[in-house]
C-alpha cells in the first residue's frame, strides 16, 4: 500500500518529494522518509508519524539539496512504524523505497546475506542489500539479478551514488508511473505527479526502468530494451482543496449528488444506455470487490436479480483469488474498486482473466490497473476522493451498477419495458434525491452525541437495507472507533441477540422493500431486551425509539442511495465528537495494494 515519489530534475528535488508524499498520505501514514542523492552522496531522513514530522526534520537539515530524489510513506507491514523501519533503506552505495511485500525475504537472507548488518525489521531491506551484494560496476545488472530472485509484489526506486544521475525503477504486481514532461517524475499514483508531468509511463510487470531528467529507457528482468508508448493524462487531477469543510470526508459527502449526476450523464443520453460493453446474456454474473466496494457490488446482486433473474454471486476479492472460482467464459466478472488498484481485487481480476471469463471493471481512476487490464470498463465520475473512508465513490458506484443492470436488461430483454422506463427517469432523478437526503445533517448531529460513548453498535436490515447496514456499520467502525457489527435482521437472533444489553444501540434500516412488518418484528426482538433503536425509514410507521427520515429515493429499488446518507453522517459526526482523526483513520490506508 505505501505510496513511492522520485523527482529528477533541475530544480531542489526536496519539495517536490514532499509535496508527492502528501498526495500519497492517503496510502498511507504511519511513517516517511526521502533521499536525494548531492555531490554523488546520498543523503536520507526518515521518520516515523505523518509527513509533517518528516517536514519539520528536514528543516534542521541543510545538506539535501539534489535535483534527485526519492520519497515513501508507508503503511506497516513487517515491523512497526519506526524510524528505522521507515522507508528508504540503505546498503553500501545504493538507496531505495519500496512499495508491496517480499514473500521470500527469510529465505533470501538466509540463504545470501547471513552476514549483512540489518538495521530494520522491513521486508525491504532484504533487497536493498542483495542489490549491493551483486553489484560490481553495474547497477542495472545488479537490480535484474536481484529481482529475478524476489517472490512476492513490488514497485521500487532505487537510487545509486556511481550513478547519481539515474532512478531505477521496477515493478512487478505494485503499481508505478513515470511522468515525463520538463523533468521526470515517479509516483505510485497519478494524483502525485500530474501537476508537473505532460504525458506518463505506465510500468507493466516485470519491467526496470532507467530514469534519467530527459531520457527513460526501459528493460524487462533479462535487460532487453522495451520500446514503451507513453500515454496522455486524460483527467485533470487537480489537487482538492477542503475549502469551506473541516474534513475531506464531509467534504465528499456533500459531493454525492454531483458525483452521481456525472456517472449517470456519462452513460445516459435522452433515453438510452449506452454502455461499452458487448456481453451476452450470461449463465451467471460475479462480483468482486473489497471493503465498500463489495458492499456496492451486494447491492448490485439484488438490483441485477430482480432485473436479469441471473444468479449473481458478490464475492470478496480476497478469497475469490484463492477459492478456485467457476469462473469461465459464459460468466462475466465484475471487479469494482474505486482506486483501480486494490491488490486482491487486480490479482482476482486477472483470475477471471486466466478462467477466460469476460471482465468488467467499474473503476473510479481511468489510468489504475484495474481499469488498463479489465476488457471493457464503466468509469464512476466521483472525481478524486481523499478521505479514507470512501463515500462519493460509493455512491456512484452503485448508480453504475444500476444503469449496468438496466443496460443488460433491455439488451437480454429481461424484464418490462415500463419497469425500465420507471428505472431510467428514476436514475435521471437519483442526484435530486442524494441531494434531499443530505437535509438531515442536523437531525443526525444530535443523534450523534447519544453515540459518542458508545461502544458497541448493531446495524440490522433486510434485502437492500441489509446492503445498507454492511456499509453504515463498516463507515462507523473505520472512523469512530466504535465495535460495530451488521446483521440480516433475520439472522441477529442466531447468536448475536446474546450481545443486547439494556441501551446497546441497534441502527435498523427499513428499506422500502415489502419487508417492513418482518423487519418490525425484528426491532420487537430487540427492544424486548432493552436495546435502543434507531431507525432509518423512508415514511412507513416504526416501532423505534428514533425515527432518521430519509428523503424518498427515486424508485423504491434505488432506497440504498439515499438511506446511507444519514448514516455516513452519522459516522462522521460520531467520530467528530470523538476526537478521531476522520480523513486518515489509525491502522488504515485508501489503496491497499498488499494482499
Ligand atoms: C480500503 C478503503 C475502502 C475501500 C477499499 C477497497 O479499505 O479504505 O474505502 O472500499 O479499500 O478499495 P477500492 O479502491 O478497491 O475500492
Amino acid at each position: 500500500m505505501c505510496g513511492i515519489i522520485g523527482y529528477n530534475g533541475v530544480s531542489s528535488a526536496v519539495p517536490f518529494l514532499i509535496d508527492g508524499l502528501k498526495r500519497l498520505e492517503y496510502r498511507g501514514y504511519d511513517s516517511a522518509g526521502i533521499a536525494v542523492i548531492s555531490n554523488r552522496n546520498i543523503r536520507q531522513e526518515k521518520k516515523k508519524g505523518r509527513i509533517a514530522v518528516l517536514s519539520s526534520a528536514l528543516k534542521k537539515r541543510d545538506d539535501m539539496c539534489g535535483t534527485i530524489g526519492i520519497g515513501h510513506t508507508r503503511w506497516a507491514t513487517h515491523g512497526s512504524p519506526t524510524d528505522e523501519n521507515a522507508h528508504p533503506h540503505k546498503s553500501g552505495k545504493f538507496t531505495l523505497v519500496h512499495n508491496g511485500i517480499i514473500e521470500n525475504h527469510k529465505e533470501l537472507k538466509e540463504k545470501y546475506l547471513k552476514l549483512c548488518d540489518f538495521k530494520s525489521e522491513t521486508d525491504t531491506e532484504t533487497a536493498v542489500h542483495l542489490i549491493n551484494r551483486h553489484y560490481s560496476g553495474n547497477c542495472i545488472e545488479a537490480i535484474a539479478q536481484t529481482v529475478k530472485l524476489l517472490e512476492g509484489s513490488f514497485a521500487m526506486a532505487i537510487l545509486c551514488e556511481d550513478e547519481p544521475e539515474t532512478i531505477f525503477c521496477v515493478r512487478k504486481a505494485s503499481p508505478l508511473l513515470i511522468g515525463t514532461g520538463e523533468e521526470a517524475s515517479i509516483a505510485s499514483d497519478i494524483s502525485a505527479i500530474s501537476s508537473k508531468a505532460d504525458t506518463l509511463y505506465r510500468m507493466a510487470d516485470g519491467e526496470i526502468a532507467a530514469v534519467k531528467k530527459d531520457c527513460i529507457e526501459f528493460y524487462d528482468f533479462n535487460l532487453n530494451k522495451i520500446d514503451k508508448e507513453r500515454s496522455e493524462f486524460s483527467v485533470g487531477y487537480a489537487h482538492t482543496e477542503k475549502g469551506e469543510f473541516d474534513h475531506y470526508m464531509l467534504k465528499e459527502i456533500y459531493e454525492q449528488p454531483e458525483a452521481v449526476k456525472r456517472t449517470v450523464d456519462s452513460y445516459l443520453q435522452n433515453d438510452t444506455l449506452n454502455m461499452p460493453i458487448k456481453t451476452d446474456k450470461p449463465e451467471r454474473i460475479y462480483i468482486v470487490a473489497c471493503g465498500s466496494a463489495y458492499h456496492a457490488g451486494l447491492a448490485g446482486k439484488l438490483f441485477f436479480e430482480q432485473l436479469l433473474s441471473i444468479p449473481v454471486s458478490v464475492e470478496i476479492a480476497s478469497e475469490f483469488r484463492y477459492c478456485s472460482p467457476l469462473a469461465n467464459k459464459k460468466t462475466p466478472v465484475i471487479i469494482i474498486s474505486q482506486s483501480g488498484e486494490t491488490a486482491d481485487s487486480l490479482a482476482a481480476l486477472r483470475e477471471a482473466k486466466k478462467k477466460g471469463a469476460p471482465t468488467i471493471g467499474i473503476v473510479n481512476v481511468p489510468e489504475s490497473s484495474i481499469a488498463t487490464e479489465s476488457d471493457s470498463v464503466i468509469y464512476t465520475k466521483a472525481g478524486t476522493e481523499i478521505a479514507v473512508a470512501t463515500t462519493k465513490a460509493y455512491s456512484a458506484q452503485l448508480s453504475a451498477l444500476y444503469m449496468l443492470a438496466i443496460f443488460f436488461a433491455e439488451k437480454w430483454q429481461t424484464a418490462e419495458k415500463k419497469q425500465l422506463s420507471d428505472l431510467t427517469e428514476g436514475l435521471r432523478k437519483l442526484h435530486i434525491c442524494i441531494k434531499n437526503a443530505l437535509g438531515c445533517e442536523e437531525q443526525i448531529k444530535e443523534i450523534a452525541a447519544r453515540f459518542a460513548d458508545t461502544e458497541h453498535a448493531y446495524f440490522i436490515g433486510r434485502g437492500s437495507g441489509y446492503a445498507v447496514a454492511a456499509e453504515a456499520s463498516l463507515k462507523l467502525k473505520e472512523i469512530s472507533y466504535i465495535h460495530s457489527e451488521a446483521y440480516a435482521a433475520g439472522e441477529m437472533k442466531h447468536g448475536t441477540i446474546s450481545l443486547i444489553e439494556p441501551g446497546t444501540k441497534v441502527i435498523a434500516i427499513c428499506a422500502p422493500n415489502g419487508l417492513n412488518a418482518k423487519m418490525q418484528s425484528n426491532i420487537d426482538e430487540v427492544k424486548a431486551r432493552g436495546a435502543e433503536i434507531f431507525a432509518v425509514t423512508c415514511t412507513h410507521e416504526t416501532k423505534a425509539d428514533t425515527c432518521i427520515i430519509t428523503a424518498e429515493a427515486p424508485h423504491p429499488m434505488m432506497s440504498i442511495s439515499t438511506q446511507i446518507i444519514p448514516l455516513q453522517l452519522l459516522s462522521y459526526h460520531v467520530a467528530r465528537l470523538r476526537g478521531c482523526d476522520i480523513d486518515k483513520p489509525r491502522n488504515l490506508a485508501k489503496s491497499v495494494t498488499v494482499e
